[in-house]
């Protein structure tokens, strides 16, 4: 069971990460050059019918393969741990996600218009990184790197 869940995360991880990094390195520098919102909406909104079915299957996923690795939830925040110390630098990651996501939601999308363009590209940028970062610490519980 637990290999057939790892595979789903990593499926739903190629999509996350994979899609911001293609919007962050090929579609943003085309919309901020030329200002084309339409563009960047028709992408969000075929982007997102995937996107966020992956990120739901992300944290499930996750959630379970942290709880199958580390049973004791009380240890999840318990950093003198390597294991609980990646599962909680996977939640900081998720939490500042969701925060920039909110405010884009909330604040910028609504309104979006030649303006305020950067706005945005000042949130797709930090959520690409954190989505290389999520599978970065991903990695680490097999490889160590973090540890
Ligand atoms: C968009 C969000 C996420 C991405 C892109 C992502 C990506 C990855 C990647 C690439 C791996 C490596 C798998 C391997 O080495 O075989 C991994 C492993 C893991 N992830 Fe995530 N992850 C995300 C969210 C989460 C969340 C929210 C949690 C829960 C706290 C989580 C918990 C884990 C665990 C426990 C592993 C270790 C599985 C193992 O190696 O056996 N992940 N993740």
């Amino acid at each position: 069971m637990y290999n057939v869940v790892l595979f789903f995360h990593l499926l739903g991880a190629t999509i996350w990460t994979g899609g911001h990094l293609i919007l962050a390195c090929t579609i943003l520098p085309k919309v901020l050059r030329d200002k084309d919102v339409a563009f960047l909406s028709r992408f969000e909104s075929s982007y997102e019918k995937i996107g966020i079915p992956a990120l739901v299957i992300q944290i499930l996923s996750g959630l379970y393969l942290s709880y199958t690795l580390l049973p004791d939830l009380s240890q999840w925040f318990n950093f003198t741990n390597p294991i609980s110390r990646l599962v909680s630098f996977k939640l900081i990651l998720l939490a500042c996600t969701f925060l920039l996501a909110i405010d884009a939601r909330l604040r910028i999308i609504p309104n979006l218009s030649e303006k305020n363009l950067t706005a945005l590209a000042y949130h797709i940028i930090p959520v690409t990184v954190l989505s290389v970062l999520f599978a970065f610490v991903g990695i680490s519980f097999r490889t160590g790197w973090l540890f």
